[in-house]
């Protein structure tokens, strides 16, 4: 069994062995099974801690489109371990509910969470009535009692309903630089607007309202301005952003309302003290190797004022469970408390001084809010909200 298709089952593992493929040769690599499987037998298994460390929220909507005279909407969504495999839940469209379901397993959630039991991860295609759309399509997972407790964790995701919207956006290749090699223009709009939507109501709900009220506002890793467009539609808000890439950064100050700043790798930072309401930083982090992460955040609560709040994701125990689930030393090592951050990424190079600055770090909840706990007050954790994975951290000036 190739590790790239690795499915839920153990024992096929046993049985069959693993291999790997390498895509830049296609050559196919035996894989040490006794090694991988040590991990995963006997008392000293990681699976409790796998199954049990994979937060709420985790859910994204693959693909939405009109077909037919109804409009579809392609789901993924993990179930957490602790409830029942077929607890039942809607997804609703601008309110609406469903007129039919098909259910199917979700072949992307598959892929990242192998280790979760058959039932866990599920995929469906929604059909609804196309009278349903307005200029964006919010879409809500409403899971019914005895889970409603869940919902909040479930958060929106919102997408665009029109080709008009699509104007004005980055190019492709920036967009690449800042998501995936997988994104592209229709992605960074949904992926933005639905990130603007749920940090102004997380933000709300800790009292800093965006929407109503010229707040100041710093945008820590603006990139190409995937959240500040919709700051700039939708608010009054006096926007700043900083980045190390000085290209996106001109990009910003040549197409966005606000003021763009270069900054460099390592604070601190010209910004003036306590001048921002709200701070947030989406996948920025996430990025950041320990001491960088330490360094930046002691230089977020300079520039945070009393009574602000600052909003910054991270990748916390559930996305390090997934990320990391065929490399089980790895995982053991951040389980225990360990920071991992050896992915070197390449996606900055040539745009910043540095080949090894950048990078995809991960470590547990626990650690993350004992690093953040030196800087800030900590008012809550808030699960699954970046791109349906990374967490966001709710923080207050000490
Ligand atoms: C994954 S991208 C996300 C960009 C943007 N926040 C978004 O959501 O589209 C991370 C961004 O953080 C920037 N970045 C990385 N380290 C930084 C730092 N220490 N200070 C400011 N920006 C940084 C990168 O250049 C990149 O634009």
């Amino acid at each position: 069994m190739p590790l790239d298709v690795l499915s839920s089952n153990l024992d096929d593992v046993r049985r069959y062995g693993l291999t790997r493929l390498d895509l830049s040769t296609r050559a196919v690599a035996r894989v040490d099974t006794s090694e991988f499987l040590r991990h995963f037998d006997g008392p000293d298994s990681l699976l409790p801690q796998m199954l049990h460390g994979v937060a709420a929220g985790r859910w994204a909507l693959h693909a939405f489109y009109p077909a037919n005279d109804q409009v579809i909407a392609d789901i993924g969504i993990v179930i957490p371990a602790s409830i029942a495999r077929d607890a039942k839940f809607r997804l609703l469209l601008n309110g609406q509910t469903e007129l039919d379901r098909i259910e199917h397993r979700d072949r992307v959630f598959s892929y990242s969470h192998w280790f979760m039991p058959a039932g866990h991860v599920r995929g469906f295609r929604s059909v609804f009535a196309p009278n349903a759309l307005g200029d964006w399509a919010r879409l809500s997972i409403v899971f019914d009692e005895p889970y409603s407790g869940l919902n909040r964790h479930f958060r929106d995701v919102w997408n665009y309903a029109h080709s008009g919207m699509l104007g004005g956006l980055p190019d492709v290749a920036r967009i690449h630089r800042v998501a995936s090699p997988n994104a592209n223009q229709p992605s960074f709009l949904n992926g933005g607007k639905t990130a603007f939507e749920n940090l102004c109501g997380i933000a709300k709900e800790f009292g800093v309202e965006v929407r109503n009220g010229a707040k100041s506002v710093l945008d820590w890793g603006v990139g190409c301005g995937r959240l500040v467009r919709h700051f700039n539609k939708e608010t009054d808000a006096r926007v700043t952003g900083i980045d190390i890439d000085s290209d996106n950064v001109a990009w910003c100050n040549a197409n966005l309302r606000g003021t763009f700043h270069t900054v460099g790798l390592h604070p601190p930072t010209e910004l003036p003290d306590a001048a921002f309401d709200l701070i947030y930083a989406c996948s920025v982090l996430s990025h950041l190797t320990e001491p960088d992460a330490d360094a930046w955040l002691a230089e977020i609560a300079r520039v945070l004022a009393p009574g602000g709040l600052a909003l910054l994701s991270f990748h916390g125990t559930s996305n390090s469970i997934s990320y990391l689930s065929r490399r089980p030393s790895e995982l053991r090592r951040v389980l225990a408390g360990g920071f991992f951050d050896k992915d070197v990424s390449n996606d900055l190079k040539g745009f910043i001084p540095s080949d090894e600055y950048y990078r995809q770090s991960f470590s547990t909840d626990i650690w993350w809010r004992r690093t953040f706990e030196k800087h800030f007050e900590m008012a809550a954790v808030e699960v699954s909200v970046l791109s349906g994975f990374q967490h966001i951290a709710v923080l207050r000036k000490k």
